[in-house]
């Protein structure tokens, strides 16, 4: 059965497109079929993150307004056999997205992809909203400070009472789990940031992951890469890690740091670190 996950937050900037390019690259390199929708209608940042900004044609709101089909405007990743991006359009018009017509392009995805990832825009207004109205689940991604956290804590009001699931009053909910970003674990130990217990106190669901700060994120974006396949990269080991706990698996919690540096004597030796 086919499964929407909303990558989604309140405030901007902490890491939401990175995450999604991240996840469903990691959901397709475990060989489910896997699509990424931008519902960032005017930014339209994914397509530039998953480097296909040159090969879209049509887009997320033509298949809505009936300009294109959806096989015209899904694009097939180059790298990843299993990997589609469904890109937006740079249009100012924000009423282009309906609720209508995204329940219409999420339903004939669910007939052909496993998993259903979408990259919300910041806030909690339209796009936000229509980004989680359909989810199943939700990753709920935060920096450990305290504004961010406090608007995760606002979408989780929002996630338990404004989506179809709970809508439906019959107990279901959209099942949300943290994914820690940007974590530095020295400015942590310093109290310059919060640790993770302070975070999980506040928000009170179970963690996903732990991403680190990482250099090599804005390097593999401006690649047009996702992260995740930089294997010199700590931030897509805890990556690769949330992902296999979102599908399922038991995997220890660690907190990884954002920079693997090859010391001499390894690079010498050739192994890595
Ligand atoms: N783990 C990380 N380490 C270092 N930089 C990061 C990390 N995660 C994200 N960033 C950087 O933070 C910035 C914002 O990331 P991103 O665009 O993914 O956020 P967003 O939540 O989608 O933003 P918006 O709300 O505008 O859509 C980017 O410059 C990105 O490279
Ligand atoms: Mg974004």
């Amino acid at each position: 059965m086919s499964k929407v996950i909303v990558v989604t937050s309140g405030k901007g900037g902490v890491g939401k497109t990175t995450s999604s390019a991240a996840i469903s690259a990691g959901l397709a390199m475990r060989g489910h079929k896997t699509v990424v929708i931008d519902f960032d209608v005017g930014l339209r940042n994914l397509d530039m993150i998953m480097g296909c900004e040159r090969r879209v044609v049509f887009d997320f709101i033509n298949v809505i307004q009936g300009d294109a089909k959806l096989k015209q405007a899904l694009i097939k990743d180059r790298r990843l056999e299993n990997l589609y991006v469904l890109p937006t359009s740079q249009t100012r018009d924000k009423d282009a997205l309906t609720k209508e017509g995204v329940k219409k392009v999420l339903d004939e995805l669910r007939e052909d992809f496993d998993y259903i990832v979408c990259d919300s825009p910041a806030g909690i207004e339209r796009g936000a909203h229509l980004a989680m109205y359909y989810a199943d689940e939700a990753v709920v991604v935060t920096n450990p400070e305290v504004s961010s956290v406090r608007d995760s804590d606002r979408v989780l009001g929002l996630l338990n009472s404004k989506t179809f699931l709970a809508e439906k009053g019959d107990g279901s909910n959209v099942k949300a789990q943290l994914l820690l970003t940007r974590f530095d674990p020295a400015r942590s130990a310093k109290g310059e940031m919060m640790s993770v217990q302070d975070v999980l106190e506040i928000l009170a669901i179970p963690l996903l992951g732990i991403i680190p700060e990482s250099t090599t994120v804005l390097k593999a974006s401006n690649e047009g890469t996702p992260v995740i396949l930089d294997e010199t990269s700590g931030a897509a080991k805890a990556y690769m890690d949330a992902v296999g706990r979102l599908v399922g698996e038991q995997i220890e919690m660690k907190v990884t740091s954002g920079d693997q540096r090859r010391g001499f004597l390894q690079r010498l030796l050739g192994r890595t670190a």
